[in-house]
This record gives C-alpha cells, sequence and structure tokens, in this order.
C-alpha cells in the first residue's frame, strides 16, 4: 500500500468490529492516518460507536439512489473526496459493484465468519454449527467480484464443542474477531500482504 493509510470502514449493524478497529487506531497499534466509519443503515448501532470515538460516519442513504451502480458511484466521489485509500468490510450487508471493487482493487478487505470456502453468505455461524462440522472459524480476505470469495489472507480456526449452544459459538467467534482483525489490518497497513493469483503470503 502506498504511504498514505486512510481507512474508511463499512458497516451495516452493530458494529463490535469497526469499534475493535477503531481502539486499535486510537491507541497507535494500527497507523492509519485517518479513519472513517460509512454506513447503509441510518439507525445502526455502529454509528452511536463512531460518537463515542468521536470518528466520523457518512450514512448514505440507498433508498436516495435508483440503482445499486449509483449508490456505488456516490460512494466512491465521498471516498475520493476524503482522500481513502482502503475499505475495510466490518458486517456491510450489501454487495458492492465490480467497478467499486476495481477503483479499490486489492484494497477491500472483509471478515467472515466461517472458515471459507465453507458457509459462504449469511448465517455463516448457524450453517455451521447445525452442519455438524466440528469445527469451524474465521477468514479474512480481499475482496474481489465474488461474494466471500477474495484471495484469503489469513483464518483462525474455532472447535465446535459437543456441549457448545449456537449462542456461545457465536459469542466466541465474535470475541477472537475483535482480536484477529485488528491484526490482519496490521499486516496490510505495514505492507506486508502480496497478492499473487488466490495466494496471499505475509511477509
Ligand atoms: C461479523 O461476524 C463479521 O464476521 C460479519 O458480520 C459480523 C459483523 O458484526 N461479516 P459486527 O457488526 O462487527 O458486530
Amino acid at each position: 500500500m502506498s504511504s498514505k493509510k486512510n481507512l474508511a470502514i463499512f458497516a451495516s449493524g452493530n458494529g463490535s468490529n469497526f469499534e475493535a478497529i477503531v481502539k486499535k487506531i486510537k491507541d497507535g497499534t494500527l497507523k492509519a492516518d485517518k479513519g472513517l466509519l460509512i454506513t447503509n443503515k441510518k439507525d445502526c448501532f455502529a454509528r452511536k460507536r463512531a460518537e463515542k470515538y468521536q470518528i466520523k460516519d457518512i450514512f448514505v442513504d440507498p433508498a436516495k439512489y435508483k440503482n445499486r451502480a449509483e449508490y456505488d458511484q456516490k460512494l466512491i466521489e465521498i471516498l475520493d473526496k476524503e482522500d481513502i485509500n482502503a475499505v475495510v468490510l466490518a458486517g456491510y450487508k450489501l454487495i458492492l459493484s465490480p467497478f467499486f471493487i476495481k477503483r479499490f482493487e486489492n484494497k477491500i478487505l472483509n471478515i467472515h465468519p466461517s472458515l471459507l470456502p465453507r458457509f459462504p453468505g449469511n448465517n455463516a455461524i448457524a450453517r455451521a454449527f447445525n452442519s455438524g462440522c466440528r469445527v469451524t472459524g474465521i477468514t479474512v480476505h480481499f475482496v474481489d467480484v465474488g461474494v466471500d470469495r477474495g484471495p484469503i489472507i489469513a483464518q483462525e480456526v474455532v472447535p465446535i464443542e459437543k456441549n457448545m449452544g449456537l449462542e456461545e459459538l457465536e459469542a466466541e467467534i465474535h470475541q477472537i474477531e475483535h482480536r484477529f482483525y485488528p491484526y490482519v489490518l496490521k499486516l496490510f497497513l505495514e505492507d506486508r500482504l502480496k497478492i499473487k493469483g488466490r495466494d496471499v503470503k505475509i511477509i
């Protein structure tokens, strides 16, 4: 990545990963020059967290745009104006347009609560839990045009113990995410991730 490290974090809901990242920016662990929250949900809790940490947040209302392409074009305008050069998806519920992904090629990261390529898409934790798998986990990957299919950067395994309930598994996964996502982002911000095809090397 270039020397400038201005991040936009996209979230649509609770925003616990957003907060975990912001804390690490604030305490200097993550060397980002600027953090910004972008959301498509007016009342999402992530916005309250942004307020608490005095992070600029911008709500872009999908209802005001004819289609997703126009919406994503608006997002690009905003990101350009804010001089953003990397995008961190943290529970963002909309699928990005191919031209948006191209514009930020290899500069968009996502976290997904399963061991991809198993259980892409929604309700990944519950689907893994109900599948009889004895392990699931967390994946951080670069975003390409396939949903939850971009090059995998890092994964962490979470065992599904026999006596574990779904809620307990969810809580455990979220707790690990809050440590894991900032850790991977740090590698990214330090320019230590090299992508070659589907392979991501940590140098
Ligand atoms: C996380 O489980 C993340 O893996 C997934 O969406 C969830 C967002 O949670 N992509 P939160 O909004 O960060 O609390």
